[in-house]
Order: C-alpha cells, then structure tokens, then sequence
C-alpha cells in the first residue's frame, strides 16, 4: 500500500514536472516514423547564399555557393526547408537555420524544437457500477500527458478530460452510449462505443416498481388460476353429483316441505349452493349415508327459502 501510494506520487509528480517543461520546449510535433517538412521558408534563396542547417548544435547540412559540403543526403526544399523521413527518437531536439548573404550577413535564421512521439494505442472503455453512479475509465498503458475526451449519445462532453469520468445513475436511464477518446500532440485514437448497464444498483430505484409489478402479476394470475380451477372442479362435481346422487342432492336442495319430490328439482342458478353442497354431499357419499347427513344439514340449517318450482326442469335420467 505504502509502496503503491509512493508509485502514485511519483508518477504524479514527474507527470507535473514532465508536462509544463515539454510544452515549454516543444513547438514541433510528430510521431514515431512519420516524415516531416520543418517550417522553415526563405523565398530569398539562392546559390549565393550559405544555408547551413544544425540539429542539436551539430551541422547536418552545409551549403556554400551552390555546393553541399555536410548532408548531401538530406533533402532540401527550393526555399531552405528540409524533410526529415522516418522520424525516430533521436530526431528529437533542437533544429536551427541560419541563412548567410554573400556578404556574410545574416539573411535569415530560424530555430525550433522538435519532440517526437508514440503514437497513442487504440483505449479501452471499461465501467464499473455502484449504488450511485456507473464510473468509467478510458484506459491506455501510459496516460501521462495524454488528453481525454468523451462522448455521451455522440456528443462531445467538453468539460470532461480526465481519464475517468462517473456519471449518476439517475443521468443514465435509457440506453446512453459512451466513448472515450485519447490524444496526444501527433494522434487521436477513440474507444468503442460501450453502452453502460448497471443492473444490481438500479435494481434499488427503478426496477423497484418492476418487481412489484412482476410479483403482482405473478400473485394476480395464480389468483385467477385458483378461481378457475375452482370454478371448474364446481361444475365438474356438480355435475357428477347431478347425475349420480340425485336422491341426497334433492333431500339437500329441497326442503322436507317437499317429501313427494317427484319433481326433482335441481338449481342449476346458484352454483354456489351446489357446491357448498356438493361438498357435503361428497363427504355423504364416502360415508354412504346420505340420509343421516341429510337430516344434520337439516337440523343445522333452517329451512332454506323455499325454491321457486316452476316446471321442474326434469334432468334426462331419473
Ligand atoms: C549584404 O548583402 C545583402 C544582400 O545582398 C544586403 O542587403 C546587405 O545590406 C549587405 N550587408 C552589408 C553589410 O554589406
């Protein structure tokens, strides 16, 4: 811990050491292999004058009436300008040109420092979530010096440049797209598009309602599967019952006002009833002895209210 903090210091104090001094010296940029043309123009220029050009105070050009004495390999524009090919790290430094008339006057001098550098690798996004906010980090191996930038939905978000950024989760509902892209003076490279879904902590605010609604949904439909099932054992024993005991279910249904019973008259109209009574009328039928329940539910209930019998809908098989 105490060796990682020690790192971490470090890195950051060469990162604001490094930085200010590179910005102060360098004023040419590029990377690693690219060629570059120094910007450096003298219209002026002709075969009378000397050009001599010098990197890091060492001549690599000399030209004095016409005839190159150092850098015959070096190639230089009608106006004085160099290209240098395949730049490399030891192309770095400081560049400097000083143009002679004849006379040996000063006609022209030009000075500038050249720092090269890698090209940047290609960043990964990555994210993490916790209970507030989804934090992203724009990785690359070495984030020194470099510049971040980000997108949201595609748009530039220009007040963030470091190479994490945490947005809320209440900024994050819907689907938001994010990149991240870093840069150096001689490259830019952009992240994929990563699309943030942090489910477990948004489970704690809006998917809330979700569960409710699921656990809802699920109690509803084992309710109206209950009914259901109920509502069809009714009718399926009512109907056996119909059939079978007709004699119980009538002394049942029927009051003992109604001892002929010839007419045996079955409500079909309130299933309720029948059910209630088809129940006991089961339990009668374990027992086989219809009669003795039948006098108990007599003798528990009062005589029930007596049944319109109008023409005695006369079930099919008495
Ligand atoms: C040297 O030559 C240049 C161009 O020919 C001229 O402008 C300048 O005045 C001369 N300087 C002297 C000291 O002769």
């Amino acid at each position: 811990m105490a060796c990682f903090a020690v790192a971490l210091g470090v890195i950051v104090l060469c990162g604001f050491i490094s930085l200010p001094a590179a910005k102060d010296t360098c004023d040419l940029y590029a990377a690693v292999g690219e060629s570059l043309t120094l910007p450096f123009v003298y219209n002026g220029l002709t075969n009378s004058h000397v050009l001599r050009w010098t990197h890091n105070k060492k001549i690599i050009y000399y030209r004095e009436k016409g005839k190159v004495s150092v850098g015959n390999s070096l190639v230089i524009s009608a106006t004085g300008t160099p290209l240098l090919k395949n730049l490399q790290s030891s192309s770095a430094g400081t560049y400097q040109v000083t143009v002679l008339h004849s006379n040996g006057t000063v006609a022209n001098t030009w000075t500038g420092h050249l720092c090269i550098l890698d090209k940047v690798s290609k960043p990964q996004l990555t994210y993490t979530c916790d209970s507030s906010a989804v934090n992203l980090n724009c990785y690359v191996a070495n984030p020194q010096g470099l510049v971040f930038t980000w997108t949201l939905d595609g748009n530039d978000l220009t007040s963030e440049t470091k190479q994490k950024l945490s947005i809320s989760l209440a900024q994050l509902l819907g689907q938001r797209s994010f990149t991240c892209s870093v840069a150096n003076k001689v490259s830019k490279e952009k992240s994929d598009v990563v699309r943030p879904t942090c489910k477990s902590p948004t489970l704690l605010c809006f998917p809330s309602k979700t569960v409710v609604a699921v656990v809802a949904g699920g109690a509803g439909l084992i309710l109206l599967l209950l009914i259901i099932i109920v509502a069809l054992c009714c009718r399926h024993r009512c109907n056996k019952t119909s059939v079978k005991d007709k004699g119980g279910l009538r002394m049942l249904s029927l009051s003992k006002r109604e001892p002929d019973s010839t007419s045996r008259v079955y409500e079909t109209m309130h299933p309720s009833e029948d059910c209630y009574e088809t129940v006991s009328q089961s339990e009668a039928q374990t027992e086989n002895k219809p009669s003795e329940l039948t006098t108990a539910a007599e003798g528990v209930q009062p005589s029930p209210v007596p049944k319109p019998r109008t023409k005695s809908p006369q079930t099919p098989n008495v």
